[in-house]
């Protein structure tokens, strides 16, 4: 799996050079494990004094307040009509290419039936990508544990470790029982894991999973609770939304003391990373794996999915809690300001000062309090 070398946006292909993102694919998907070395060490710390970080002390007294039970706090009973719930929507009709000359591409022949099929796709290839990415979250934040020096961010990790184990059981249990379908990892999404789960600087655990990943989570479960007519759906998200803005929340109060003290050298590599994560993760959102499910070469998609204007919207939206996350961390203007033009050119760069699109489980809420 994933032999191929990694879609390099900051080379010389560029954000959409489509042979490169096509290029890192799937090329296994029987496989049931997948390894990836660990670089980082595991750091002992013999300061067990907790509150020398108050902030972080703090959010970890939240974490262990908030903890709640996927067995029992969930109504799983539900019933959940994957179909049903699709048609009863408003937004059920058109589809991602809604506005767009579709003649002489596979998509000019597509009905109501089509269209049906790729938004039933869509949801089961949307939730499993949760569920891996959520177990990406839970192997990094054990990273954490090992490999941050501070006694008070391995207490505070050990709460995400237990928090990312019940996102993973929720949402297995929810595509097991109430939808229709799993699809493995992407690929984009592996690397961007692979990437951060490899690096021997235990603040890139941090930067890759709690400020992009997660950053990109929240807006996504915001985004999908806000869509969604179905309860139970909407009733994990809301409690793993509020999971979430504490990791965003923990990685921010961690980083920005760590970033202060970084050289310019220092610091453009992590916004180096930061910007490739982010481009990994605009490329998974193509989701290769649906076209081809539906009989449809992702060549002959994704040219149409890169120009359409619902789309991009969308991944517009995705970007929308990374950015005020980098800067909070200082990312955006330090050295040349590097980071700020990437952005800019994404067409991101404007979501810098946005607030929490839910202010009772938003991140800013929780750094105010802290
Ligand atoms: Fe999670
Ligand atoms: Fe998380």
């Amino acid at each position: 799996m994933m032999e191929t070398a990694p879609h390099d946006p900051i080379g010389t292909g560029g954000v959409d050079d489509l042979e490169a993102i096509l290029a890192v694919a799937n090329t296994d998907p029987s496989v049931v494990a997948h390894v990836t070395a660990d670089d980082a060490d595991a750091i002992f710390s013999w300061q067990y004094e907790k509150g020398a970080r108050p902030e972080l002390a703090r959010l970890y007294e939240k974490a262990k307040a908030s903890q709640w039970n996927a067995e029992t706090d969930l109504p799983w009973a539900t019933p959940v009509d994957q179909e049903q719930l699709i048609l009863a929507r408003a937004s059920a009709g058109g589809g991602p290419f809604a506005g767009m000359d579709l003649s002489g591409t596979p998509f000019a022949s597509w009905g109501e039936a089509e269209y049906l099929r790729l938004k039933v796709e869509n949801q089961n290839w949307t939730l499993s990508q949760f569920l891996h990415g959520e177990q990406g979250a839970l192997l990094c934040t054990a990273k954490i544990v090992e490999a941050v020096p501070w006694i008070d961010a391995k207490y505070y990790a050990a709460t995400q470790v237990m928090d990312e184990a019940r996102h993973v059981e929720v949402f297995s249990r929810y595509l097991d029982t109430k939808l229709s379908g799993h699809y493995p990892i992407n690929p984009h999404l592996q690397q961007l894991l692979d990437d951060i789960l490899r690096d021997s600087r235990w603040d890139i655990a941090y930067l890759g999973m709690q400020i992009m990943v997660e950053g990109l989570a929240l807006a996504a479960f915001h985004l999908i609770r806000e869509l969604s007519n179905e309860p139970l759906l909407k009733e994990i998200l809301r409690l793993v939304i509020g999971d979430e803005a504490r990791h965003v929340a923990f990685g921010v109060l961690s980083l920005k003391e760590f970033y202060a003290q970084l050289s310019a050298g220092e610091i453009r590599e992590r916004q180096e990373f930061a910007f490739e994560a982010a481009v990994r993760m605009r490329d998974r959102f193509l989701q290769q794996e649906v076209w081809e499910r539906l009989g449809v070469s992702p060549r002959d998609a994704l040219p149409l999915l890169l120009r359409s204007p619902e789309r991009a919207g969308f991944t517009a939206l995705l970007f929308s809690n990374i950015v005020p996350n980098c800067r909070r961390l200082g990312l955006l203007d330090a050295g040349d300001g590097w980071l700020r033009a990437r952005f800019t050119e994404l067409g991101v760069i404007h979501f810098e000062t946005r607030g929490d699109l839910d202010p009772e489980l938003g991140v800013d809420r929780l750094l105010a309090q802290n």
